[in-house]
């Protein structure tokens, strides 16, 4: 199985030419057993062509269409080619307070006008074990009313928040339980069979040293890469990973 390698630039880089260029060193990255895909800022997204990569939105509105200011549809997001859309992400939900009802409807609505859904959720701080609680009630609710048939093209990336911009990535043990974890929450939500289908990736400091243990973690399925795939070198450090 493919692993899959986002690279989410956020709001990065500044000009439409620094964009192609990372663009362009991503695209002459060989890799037989990774799918690469790349977050850019909207306003690159119809710039940037590639047959090797796939591109994804960083957020997407739940609206098709009308008076929303400033918002981006699904459906304007397919008809640019563009399949993915990156949702939840903790910088959305902290610097601009989009909470999981918002969330919920942005998954919704992108599943259903046919989009990929990369749904970033995690924990504040892992202390004690209260933010099992946390997680299963964030998941729980950023997917509530999903309909099953449409879980397939759901992909759940758990980013924890303390691990994001901080060089203090999850140790693999405890991503392995938290995948476990995750694994059985989408079993209370969709059932075995369509649980067993849904991708999970990891994100948070994730650097060409580590990250092999975290794509040798047993439920893990490829890492969304903030920071790193900002440069081309480490970027393709961590596409090689998949290859050895
Ligand atoms: P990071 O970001 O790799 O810079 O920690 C990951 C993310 O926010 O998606």
């Amino acid at each position: 199985m493919r692993k899959i390698i986002i690279g989410n630039w956020k709001m990065n880089p500044k000009t439409t030419e620094e964009a192609k260029k990372l663009f362009r060193k991503a695209s002459e990255i060989k890799t037989k057993k990774s799918e690469i895909i790349i977050a850019p800022p909207f306003i690159y997204l119809p710039l940037l062509k590639s047959r090797k990569i796939k591109l994804a939105a960083q957020d997407v509105f739940y609206k098709q269409e009308d008076a929303y200011t400033g918002e981006i549809s699904p459906a304007m997001l397919k008809s640019l080619g563009v399949n993915y859309a990156l949702v939840g992400h903790s910088e959305r939900r902290m610097e601009i307070g989009e909470d999981d009802e918002l969330i919920n409807k942005k998954v919704k609505a992108g599943l259903k006008a046919g989009l990929k859904i990369i749904l970033a959720v995690g924990e504040k701080q892992r202390d004690g074990e209260e933010f099992w609680k946390f997680l299963k009630n964030q998941i729980k609710s950023d997917l509530r009313g999903v309909q099953k048939k449409l879980a397939k093209n759901l992909i759940i990336a758990y980013e924890p928040v303390w691990a994001i911009g901080t060089k203090k990535p999850i140790y693999p043990g405890d991503l392995l339980e938290t995948a476990i974890f995750i694994r059985r929450t989408l079993l209370d939500i969709f059932g075995r069979k369509i649980a067993l289908t849904v991708k999970i990736l990891y994100g948070g400091s994730v650097e060409p040293e580590n990250a092999r243990e975290f794509l040798e973690t047993e439920g893990i399925s490829g890492l969304l890469v903030g920071n790193a795939s900002l440069d081309a070198e480490k970027f393709k450090k961590i596409i090689k990973e998949t290859d050895k």
